[in-house]
């Protein structure tokens, strides 16, 4: 039953101070995210206070809508305002996580899921009506937003932090060996390897053939005669997985959405080779709520798993489990594909990945 308490009227005052807060929070994240792919932080990351005028004719863009923006960053306290000239201005302390040139600390990046999220709402709330899931194919900007997401949290740690957690790695790279990255999404991170290491082989797979398409259209944009990419359903990797060929197999936030997420385990590995290495990025839940609780990003990644990790493998006939599986899942998922040594890392700047090193 249902214990009897008294209402806690400061307790419900204080709520209605965090849905406000939410309120006017959500609508910030739109306001940001057009910052970033509008180019507006960017310019105004290189000008000191400036008109509305003055900031649109920059950044070459309609000064009424600029305003507007504008008015919202102001009363969200992300842009400063001069009332006498009507002038504004990104301070650099706000810079220096919403500009391209912050590179891995660009948080700009991230707000754009909200859009992403937002377009697929009604699909969302009939699988809760009705069950299933919400196909890739529903969301037009995920792989765009997802290669520029990766593009900043991985590729910009590839070389310093990324790498070195196989000790040894860099000079086998450098000598020569085949890797395979599964569920590459839109591959840059395969084709930023290849350009490094000339004398490796690489094999990108991914599900999706306008991710693959993008992929294939930077390496030959780069030149690059070392990586392929294959579109491949890896729901039965562990029946069709390519037996010990690679020296390493990467997945990098790639493994929890999957439709049949101990197959593609499975496939990896029968896919690596006896002294391989398998590197392995997923998101750094504990597999209890309890301790999720205080994750400094829970509700975010919650709401992304709910609108989009979750329901994308759903929508597969899949397991669905989300992107806060956690830690104690995904060591027991990868002792039941057959993987006997496994390190867990964390990278001191990655709040949201946990970073296996897993052998045979
Ligand atoms: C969160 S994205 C990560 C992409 C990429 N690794 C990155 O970091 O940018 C997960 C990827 O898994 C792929 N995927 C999902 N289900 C799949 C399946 N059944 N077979 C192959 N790939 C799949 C998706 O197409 C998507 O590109």
């Amino acid at each position: 039953m249902k214990e009897i308490y008294s209402f806690d009227a400061v307790k419900a005052e204080n709520f209605t101070g965090t849905l406000l807060d939410t309120l006017n929070k959500m609508a910030l994240a739109f306001m940001i995210s057009i910052g970033h792919r509008s180019g507006l932080f960017d310019t105004m990351s290189h000008m000191d206070f400036a008109t509305s005028l003055q900031i649109a004719g920059q950044a070459n863009l309609n000064e009424r809508y600029v305003r507007e923006w504008l008015c919202a960053l102001v009363t969200g306290a992300i842009v400063e305002y001069e009332a006498e000239s009507k002038a504004y201005r990104l301070p650099a302390e706000h810079a220096a996580f919403l500009t391209r040139q912050a590179g891995a600390d660009n948080i700009g990046v991230f707000m754009q899921y909200a859009a992403v999220m937002g377009e697929v709402e009604d699909e969302i709330l009939k699988c809760f009506q009705e069950g299933g899931g919400v196909p890739y194919s529903k969301y037009h900007r995920f792989h765009e937003v997802m290669a520029e997401d990766s593009g900043q949290s991985v590729l910009s740690s590839l070389e310093s932090h990324i790498l070195p957690l196989v000790p040894g790695l860099t000079d086998k790279l450098n000598a020569g060996i085949k890797m395979l990255d599964v569920g590459c999404g839109s591959g840059r991170i395969i084709n930023k390897l290849a350009l490094l290491f000339p004398q490796s082989q690489f094999t990108g797979m991914d599900l999706s053939s306008e991710a693959i398409f993008n992929a294939k259209a930077e390496t030959s944009q780069l030149g690059l005669q070392n990586v392929e990419f294959i579109i491949k359903d890896l729901s039965d990797f562990h029946d069709t997985a390519p037996v010990e060929q690679y020296d390493l197999i990467t997945t990098f936030d790639a493994i929890h959405d999957q439709g049949k997420p101990l197959n593609v385990l499975k496939g990896i590995q029968r896919a690596l080779k006896q002294d391989g290495i398998y590197l392995m990025q997923d998101i750094s839940g504990t597999s209890n709520l309890e301790e999720d609780k205080n994750h400094p990003i829970g509700p975010f990644l919650y709401t992304v798993s709910s609108m989009h990790c979750m329901t994308v493998s759903l929508a597969q006939n899949g397991e669905g489990l989300g992107a806060m599986w956690g830690e104690a899942m995904t060591k027991e998922y990868l002792k039941r594909a057959g993987f006997s040594s496994i390190e867990k890392n964390k990278l001191t700047h990655d709040i949201q990945n946990n970073w296996y090193v897993v052998k045979k």
